[in-house]
């Protein structure tokens, strides 16, 4: 691994506020920043607004501004967003700062020089009304695809790059280097848009149709394409042409990020830029997927934008990032909804991590006066379970490692909840409340609260590029002493060490559960104009999940009080659970009950994930005659509330140890 790490995002347009979508990559890529500098690896994290081009103008001019003046204003939005959203950007771009400009200049005298750029008739089409110009593919039956209006034919003198010249070298470098493009679905779809001959690109506009960009160092007349202006901020910044040594240091970039929608321009336009200019291609460019709101594309027009400020307002900093990557995987469309996000605080954050923050720091306080006790050193042979949990803690940096060198962030994570789950099952295992009672088990008790701890502060540890204020709030709590926040991923990651005799400072509980009586709205902000309402001619065919009915319900066949007392039910906790190759609905579960261990099929899969249910309580019918469902050995079913749609588990208040009996 070089000990350089240089990744951008796009540099967003400012011709409006940021959305979720722009929060998306920002906040991945902030991430990938934090966790190599947690590797101690020198970090360049550039992000930034692309001000300049057509879309930036017309925004302007609809609010009767200049445009520098809108730039001005919205360029604000972005930084002050990043700000709350814990972005560690080393540098912030404005393309229209002359720290740029003069290299966007640069670039292309030295291509016009090269004869990389010449001069040419553009023939197309333009829409006087809209003053928009077409090209002949875009055109639809000679009329405007926008507006539907006659268009006539135009053509004027602009500048080329020599774009298809390269088309070769570029294939043959996409074919070899397999890591230049990822996801490998979209390296075919940018391979098999190189099928079709490459054309060679315009780089101008002439002033009198758009006089907003950056000057041509060698015609006054024309204004540089937004794109080309654009592209070369990756390399303006580091210092191309300005700074060589510095430019030598970062560049080639190790990681350019980018939404799928703009793959394209950077596989093609910036690869071959970078092929005419001499320099290095960058290592990888990774295109991630698109989110929508409640499954509709998200718009103005539709008024269901997201606001990120609303949701970091509401929920959280870190809930907000974690949901953004733990939800979907990377390279994947997504689907944003309150529901789902106020889901994963529940269960992932205030559910599992929360309770075993706080369960682990309350045990602690109650029996060793809230300092964190050596391990013991006698009770060797140690507890399997202890054991356990300290290799899934070890066991964790090289899936961690794969998972995030692949951009596969809700794995990772996934890996991070492999040991909180196993850590709540640990304390649910030795149950240190009876432990305390015992005089003879306080070595035992020691230990155990050790090694709890201790699994927190690897969580901890390794949440720190996904959550940074909940890492070092969990942290401060664990009484970790300020030189401990700069300890380097491979210094921490040791077992042992670090927690013994630490003050627990127990604080404000890290993710409070939302109640989602209270977040009725739409996710939509309420200033924004309505949704409007579809109408469906058809008759609305409705099924409730829930029968609500006027008239009497059928609540079944009377039975007696002995036919009841013949069902053994008993309290089960969740040891593991996984798919049942071949269903979606079917999830193989291992379940304690106390006495033993049992395996139990159970069709919940369309409603939960495996990983969500370790850890948790059930209800658990244990005299069933066992069945085999698709091949899998079945010994009990479990209860949950619903008809052909899980609605969601039986489960308890308190903390009840597993076999208890339920009458
Ligand atoms: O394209 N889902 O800027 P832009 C996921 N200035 N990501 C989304 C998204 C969504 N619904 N909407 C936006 C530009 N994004 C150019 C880039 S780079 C040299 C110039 C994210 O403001 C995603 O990263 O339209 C996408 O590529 C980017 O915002 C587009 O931002
Ligand atoms: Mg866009």
């Amino acid at each position: 691994m070089t000990s350089k790490f240089y990744i951008t995002t796009p540099i967003y347009y400012v011709n409006d506020e940021p959305h979720i979508g722009h929060a998306y990559t920002t906040v991945a890529a902030d991430v990938l920043a934090r966790y190599h500098r947690l590797l101690k690896q020198d970090v360049f994290f550039l992000t930034g607004t692309d001000e300049h081009g057509q879309k930036v103008d017309q925004a302007a001019s609809k609010r009767g501004i200049p445009p520098q003046q809108h730039a001005d204003e919205l360029v604000v939005r972005f930084q002050q967003l990043w700000k709350q959203l814990d972005i560690s950007n080393d540098d912030f771009v404005r393309t229209t700062q002359e720290r740029h400009r003069r290299v966007v200049q640069a670039a292309l005298q030295q291509l016009w020089d090269q004869k990389e750029v010449y001069r040419d008739t553009y023939r197309g089409w333009y829409c006087l009304p809209d003053e928009r110009f077409w090209t002949e593919k875009d055109v639809v039956d000679g009329k405007c695809p926008d507006c539907g209006r006659q268009v006539e034919p135009l053509s004027e003198q602009n500048y080329f790059f020599k774009m298809g010249q390269y088309q070769e070298r570029l294939r043959r470098h996409i074919l070899e280097n397999p890591a230049f493009i990822l996801p490998d679905s979209r390296r075919n779809e940018v391979l098999g848009f190189l099928e079709k001959p490459l054309g060679d690109l315009c780089i101008s506009r002439p002033k009198s149709r758009l006089a907003w960009g950056i000057p041509f160092p060698f015609d006054p007349d024309y204004v540089t394409y937004v794109w080309f202006d654009a592209l070369v901020n990756y390399i303006s910044i580091p210092g191309y042409a300005t700074d060589p040594e510095r430019f030598q240091r970062w560049w080639p970039a190790d990681l350019h990020l980018v939404g799928k929608d703009i793959l394209t321009t950077h596989a093609v336009y910036w690869s071959t830029m970078l092929m005419a200019l001499g320099l290095p291609l960058p290592k990888t460019l990774f295109a991630h997927g698109w989110w929508t709101v409640n499954r509709e594309k998200m718009s103005k027009s539709l008024g269901n934008v997201v606001k990120p400020e609303e949701m970091i307002q509401r929920f959280g900093v870190d809930p907000f990032r974690y949901f953004l990557l733990r939800e979907v995987p990377f390279g994947q469309d997504g689907d944003f909804s309150k529901d789902a996000l106020i889901n994963r605080i529940n269960s992932d954050l205030a559910n599992d991590l929360g309770n075993l923050l706080s369960r682990t720091l309350n045990l602690i306080e109650q029996f060793t006066e809230g300092v964190i006790p050596q391990p013991s050193t006698f009770t060797y042979p140690e507890e399997k379970e202890v054991r356990e949990v300290r290799e899934v803690a070890l066991g964790l940096f090289s899936p961690i490692e794969d998972t995030l060198n692949r951009l596969e962030f809700h794995l990772a994570l996934g890996e991070i909840w492999k040991l909180v789950n196993r850590a709540n099952v640990f304390i649910e295992q030795m149950a240190p409340w009876k432990l305390a009672k015992k005089t003879d088990e306080k070595e035992k008790l020691r230990t155990v609260l050790y090694t709890a701890a201790e699994a927190l502060r690897f969580i901890a540890l390794y949440l720190r590029p996904f959550m940074p204020q909940a890492a070092r709030e969990m942290e401060r709590q664990l009484g970790l002493l300020p030189p401990y926040e700069k300890i380097s991923l491979n210094d921490g990651r040791k077992w042992g060490g670090f927690l013994e005799g630490s003050r627990v400072a127990k604080g404000k509980s890290l993710f409070p559960r939302i109640d989602k009586k209270n977040e009725t709205e739409p996710a939509a902000s309420a200033s924004a104009p309505a949704a409007p309402q579809k109408v469906s001619a058809a008759p609305l065919s409705f099924k409730p999940s829930i029968k609500i009915s006027s008239q009497a319900e059928d609540y079944g066949v009377p039975i007696t009080i002995d036919d009841f007392a013949k069902l053994d039910l008993r309290v089960g906790l969740i040891l593991a659970a996984e798919k049942v190759a071949g269903s979606k609905k079917l999830l193989k579960l291992q379940v304690d009950i106390g006495s033993e261990q049992r395996q139990v099929v159970a069709g919940i899969g369309t409603r939960y994930t495996p990983e969500s249910l370790i850890g948790k309580k059930i209800v658990l019918i244990t005299n069933l005659q066992p069945a085999k469902i698709m091949g899998v050995e079945s010994r009990g079913m479990l209860l949950a509330a619903g008809g052909e749609e899980v609605l969601g588990l039986a489960t308890f208040l308190e903390e009840i140890p597993p076999g208890s009996r339920i009458k």
